[in-house]
């Protein structure tokens, strides 16, 4: 199937830019569909780490072609100091030709950034812990059909209406609420100026991919996120804003549903950055050494990760949400010396027993494991399952055993070429 859509199985961080990198090696487009500068996937190149956060993982392969969907929210700003940096780095990034930004895509904006942070506050302890980059307010403002796309930023009567429009509503309550109240004139200038940057890329991305579809061009969707954020199928509220689970992959690139292949990217054990519910979370001095050998900490944000034992139930529903039909298991090679141990159930407040993930009162939820034995051995020169130890072997048997998934790829280390494939 030449359509390939990659999305991260519990809350992110999975190890997705490793994987879109080594598949992108084969692929014509590289295709992100939702979320924003939120994201942050890590790159272990020949040349050294790169972090990106808006820019598809494409961009580091010279024959692809990299497009922000529609169903990304962009902040231009942030965008143009991107695209400085991957170029400093030396990669070629050449708008129009293979940096593709879509015309639909709706722009996020400092304004947004600071109700991020003025809505944190008001929550208290009831916080969602976001990134703080803006992006709940922009899609909100999606919704409330105020916001802005970056089409508009090419075409200054309708981005002065457009602007006035917004500026007008959000004034009514920004100064009130002890935010600074925008200021119309300075907010047209700087985006008619990223406009002008970024106007070679700004097309319509949708009918470009739907003819490479048709073609029988290769494209591969990058999910961001993971599908336990996604603001629907995720452990609400404690979500982000965007459908990060494959649903979003259709209505955020304009890609029609058929023809998809869904690859999940499960941890080999379970990472969550920010606030909300994580039934298998380690609390304890295991955790903390789980963070240290996985050097779990957030590549946007720097904030360490929470971390846990995997989560088989977790898994098991967002494949089925998501269509996945194979799994890549990612930093085995992060558990040696780690006893290993994966939830199969949870006892529910109640006392009955589920093997679904309830959309409520997941907080009070005690998991049931199996336990199995651990491994000892150095796995990241290891290219062949065969040669896995066998406890190894027998944790990834046990994995597509209770989760009803296939692990197809094992990721074994950081690097390009630590990868072993079934
Ligand atoms: P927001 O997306 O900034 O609104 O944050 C909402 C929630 O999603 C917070 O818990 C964030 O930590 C989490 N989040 C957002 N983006 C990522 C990501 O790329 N990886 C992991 N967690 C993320």
């Amino acid at each position: 199937m030449p359509t390939t859509c990659v999305v991260g199985i519990l809350w992110g961080d999975e190890g997705k830019g490793k994987v879109i990198d080594y598949l992108a090696a084969d692929t014509d487009f590289v295709v992100r569909f939702g979320g924003g500068h939120n994201a942050g996937h890590t790159l272990v190149l020949p040349s050294g780490k790169l972090v990106l956060h808006l820019v598809p993982s494409g961009i580091v392969h010279a024959h692809t072609v990299n497009v922000i969907g529609n169903g990304v929210v962009v902040d231009p700003i942030h965008l143009v100091g991107e695209i400085d940096k991957l170029r400093q780095r030396g990669l070629r990034v050449e708008l129009g030709q293979n940096l593709l930004l879509s015309e639909r895509a709706h722009v996020i904006l400092e304004a947004h950034r600071q109700q991020d942070h003025w809505h944190e506050q008001l929550r208290g302890s009831g916080k969602i812990g976001t990134t703080g980059r803006g992006i709940g307010p922009a899609y909100a403002d999606r919704c409330s059909r105020i916001g802005l796309r970056l089409g508009d930023l090419l075409r200054p009567e309708r981005l002065r209406s457009g602007l006035a429009a917004m500026v007008q509503q959000k004034n009514a309550w920004f100064g009130p609420s002890g935010l600074p109240p925008l200021d119309l004139e300075v907010m047209y200038r700087d985006l008619l100026a990223a406009g002008e940057k970024l106007r070679p890329g700004i097309v319509d991305a949708g009918a470009v991919l739907r003819r490479a579809h048709a073609a029988g061009q290769r494209i591969l969707i990058e999910g961001a996120q993971g599908c336990l954020l996604d603001v629907e199928q995720g452990t609400y509220p404690f979500v982000t804003s965007s459908h990060a689970s494959t649903g979003g992959a259709f209505s955020g690139t304009g890609l029609p549903p058929h023809a998809m292949r869904t690859v999940g990217i499960a941890k080999a054990y379970a990472t969550r950055v920010g606030e909300g519910p994580f039934p298998t979370e380690l609390k304890d001095e295991l955790g903390n050494r789980l963070r240290i050998a996985g050097n779990e900490f957030g590549s946007t944000t720097g904030r360490p990760r929470r971390c846990g034992w995997f989560d088989s139930v977790a898994v098991r529903y967002s494949g089925a949400v998501s269509g996945v039909t194979e799994l890549v298991l990612t930093n085995l090679d992060v558990l040696r010396g780690f006893p290993l141990r994966i939830a199969v159930a949870y006892r529910l407040p109640d006392g009955r027993t589920t093997t679904e993930l309830p959309a409520f009162d997941l907080d009070q939820c005690v998991p049931e494991y199996v336990d199995l034995p651990g491994f000892t051995e150095d796995l990241q020169q290891v290219r062949q399952f065969a040669a896995l130890p066998q406890n190894a072997q027998r944790y990834v048997q046990a994995i597509e055993q209770h989760t009803g998934l296939p692990v197809r790829t094992v990721s074994v280390g950081p690097g390009r070429d630590q990868v072993i494939v079934r």
